[in-house]
């Protein structure tokens, strides 16, 4: 028995404990075997017998319980030790996205016109020739289509080489007066520095009575909008040509590089172009059927603008994707 005990007390790991309870316990253990030996016990005696070796069995399970709670708790620490997990340890870093450069500046651009009531306005990327040139004063022929390289599908479909197009829809759907911008995708055939076939634009157009929207109210606003994108430079209007105003001028910032000294980036001019402009070409507003309306509009390209925000020399770049280029805008 105390042979029994010892053996129960000396294991040191459940896989040991578990043999030894197949050696004493099991059907062909110990036990069993001395229990076997009660068929030869004198009738009187078996009483005895049988309760000495059922008080020994229950000893020693109890013995071997005991042994079995401790090494199960001792396994358990164990394995709660090796797995342990040192919430203090730095952890693999979540990468946060963020807008892309373009996106970023087009929102910054909306910002501006939603806060003084502009509608933000929408159309397809596949536009018709009416749309897209002929409302705009671009009859079919007429040399200023050229100024657009156009993918066109074969049935005269094309993918819209401006925004402008959506001023058009905008006035085919509305009354004036019209407060509006339109950003959106447009497509090209160049590819160099500072063409992409895809690219971005943001048209505006402001309509309203004969005489009561200016080429001093376009001014004004492109002056103050310039400023807010670029803060404190000078804003040049220069005259110039768009088949769809009238007068029509190119606005120009002064270079934020060299701060109008001359230099690379502006040609030595000591400026930038930035804008597109014009007073609305009567011939516009007859292609929509309004009468008695005046109006400015004006288109601006969005790459341009985080170009020049971010000082990023290459257009190509902003369309690679590349990650290192992405991260310097989080
Ligand atoms: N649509 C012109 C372009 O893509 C940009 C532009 C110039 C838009 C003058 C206008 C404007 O509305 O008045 O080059």
């Amino acid at each position: 028995m105390e042979e029994l005990k010892q053996k129960i007390e000396d294991v040191t790991n459940l896989d040991t404990l578990e043999s030894v309870r197949v050696e004493i316990f099991g059907k062909k253990g110990i036990l069993s075997a001395e229990f076997a030996k009660l068929k030869d016990v004198p009738p009187a005696e078996k009483k005895d017998f049988a309760k000495g070796l059922n008080d020994k069995k229950s000893a020693l399970t109890e013995i071997f319980e005991a042994k079995k709670a401790e090494l199960e708790k001792e396994a358990m620490n164990k394995q709660l030790e090796s797995e342990k997990i040192d919430v203090t340890m730095y952890g693999y870093e979540n990468k946060k996205g963020s807008l892309h450069p373009v996106m970023e500046t087009m929102d910054k651009i909306i910002d501006y016109f939603a806060t003084l009531n502009f509608s933000v306005e929408t159309g397809p990327l596949v536009e018709d020739d009416f749309t897209n040139f002929e409302a705009l004063n671009l009859p079919k022929n007429h040399p200023a289509r050229e100024m657009q390289d156009t993918f066109f599908f074969k049935d005269g479909h094309l993918l819209r080489t401006h925004t402008s197009p959506v001023q058009i829809r905008t006035m085919l759907k509305q009354k004036p007066p019209i407060r509006m911008i339109a950003p959106g995708t447009v497509f090209r055939r160049d590819y160099d520095l500072t063409h992409t076939p895809m690219f971005h634009q943001v048209e505006g157009l402001v309509v309203g009575k004969k005489g009561e929207v200016s080429f001093a109210n376009l001014k004004f606003i492109l002056e103050d909008f310039l400023h807010y994108m670029f803060g404190d430079v000078d804003v040049r209007f220069r005259p110039s040509f768009f088949p769809f105003t009238e007068p029509s001028t190119e606005v120009d910032i002064s270079c934020i590089f060299c701060e109008g000294e001359g230099c690379r980036v502006c040609s030595h001019t000591g400026w930038l172009e930035v804008l597109g402009s014009g007073v609305v070409d009567p011939n516009v507003f007859k292609a929509v059927g309004y009468e008695d309306v005046s109006g400015y509009a004006f288109g601006l390209g969005v790459e341009r603008f985080a170009m020049l925000l971010h000082k990023i020399p290459d257009l190509r770049s902003l369309f690679e994707g590349d990650i290192r280029l992405l991260e310097q805008f989080r």
